[in-house]
């Protein structure tokens, strides 16, 4: 049954660029391609129609934070996250597992799984490789994330190969865990800055079989030189008639390098966030609607933008909206900046099927 399917149609000749079509239930994903985070089932001010209208193809959401609240059992009574949240195209769900040694205190790991304190009401929560994907067949995205142990940056080597290891074993128990066909279940290569261990665990990953491969445990710190070589020696091991995912990327320049080596997907929740701090990405470069010499500038943020902010809105009326703290200027901003970040990566797309990608990207590429 071929409920997922990806299909390259182009490589660039000069890079590992490429670009392709991913298949799922609840649609197509055009790739490269950024997707944008929902982390509560809510991309943060923007109404389903509104991110529709970025561009946006698939959504994140996250394990952790939907487990805490409202629970998955309310959201499978609901109809799964798709119809909870009524947003009808294609679906990813984080493991929960970065999420718990981000954010949460007091946690233990052991090889059953991670036990911390729910910051919500203080009580105990444990949640093992298949506790996760239990509850992600409950939420219903269409790609759900393999459990894993992301370690810290700085780590030692013996630190993080435990913790490549782990993340190993905790794979094989989740694809025994893993009950829905309508579900893709994605791998992720741990092993820190260490690019052995990177390439073991991608060997190791790929002989899984599994249906995509993501990288994770980049960003976490390192500068930004390590992030490209991590992935440009790691990115080739994995199958390329697979779609493969940098988690938690979403710069620019990260991104444009990461598609030189072979990535597909990225999530990131910059756009959003820099939103909410006034901040705003235009034409590779970042802004901030705060700054006086917007004040009485009545020209669009781009006038180049599809946006619904852009073609509508000027930076003087943003810059209003901010200096008296109207909700608005949130909701505006945060469209903005998924546009922007999603249509950089549609335009590089473009470029890729057009072999123009090192003619129209390079210069981000040194
Ligand atoms: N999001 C960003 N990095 C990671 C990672 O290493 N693992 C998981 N599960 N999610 C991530
Ligand atoms: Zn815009």
């Amino acid at each position: 049954m071929a409920t997922f399917t990806f299909q390259t149609q182009a490589c660039c000749s000069q890079t590992r660029a490429r670009a392709g079509v991913f298949s799922t239930p609840h649609g197509l994903v055009e790739t490269p391609r950024f997707m944008p985070v929902g982390t509560l089932a809510t991309v943060k001010g923007v109404t389903p129609d509104q991110l529709k209208a970025t561009g946006a193809q698939m959504v994140l959401a996250n394990t952790y934070h939907l487990h805490l609240q409202p629970g998955e059992s309310l959201v499978a009574k609901a109809g799964g996250l798709h119809q909870f949240m009524r947003w009808d195209g294609p679906m990813l769900t984080d493991s929960g597992g970065f999420q718990v040694f981000s954010l949460s205190q007091l946690r233990t790991i052991t090889d059953k799984g991670v036990t911390f304190r729910s910051p919500r009401d203080g009580r105990m929560i444990e949640i093992t490789p298949e506790r996760s994907i239990q509850i992600q067949n409950q939420l219903g995205a269409d790609v759900i994330m393999a459990f894993d142990e992301c370690p810290p940056y700085p780590a030692t080597r013996e630190e993080v190969e435990a913790a490549t290891q782990r993340t190993y074993r905790w794979l094989e128990r989740c694809i025994q865990a893993h009950q829905r066909s309508d579900q893709a279940l994605f791998g992720i290569v741990q092993g820190g800055v260490f690019i052995d261990l990177r390439q073991k665990a991608a060997k190791d990953l790929v002989e899984l079989d599994l249906p995509g491969y993501a990288i994770g445990g980049v960003s976490v710190g390192e500068p930004g030189e390590l992030i490209d070589e991590i992935v440009r020696e790691t990115a080739p091991f994995l199958p390329a008639d697979k779609p493969r995912y940098l988690m938690g990327v979403g710069t620019y320049q990260e991104m444009v390098r990461a598609i030189a080596s072979g990535i597909d997907l990225f999530d990131c929740v910059i756009p959003t966030r820099l939103a909410r701090h006034g901040a705003v990405f235009v034409r590779g470069d970042r802004w901030n609607i705060k700054n006086n010499c917007f004040r009485e500038d009545l020209a669009p943020l781009d006038a180049e933008c599809p946006c619904y902010t852009c073609q509508n809105f000027s930076r003087a009326y943003l810059g209003h909206l901010w200096r008296c703290r109207e909700l608005l200027v949130y909701t505006l901003l945060s469209i903005h900046n998924i546009t922007e970040l999603i249509r950089f990566t549609q335009k590089i797309r473009e470029s890729i099927l057009a072999d123009r990608f090192t003619e129209e990207f390079g210069h981000w590429l040194n």
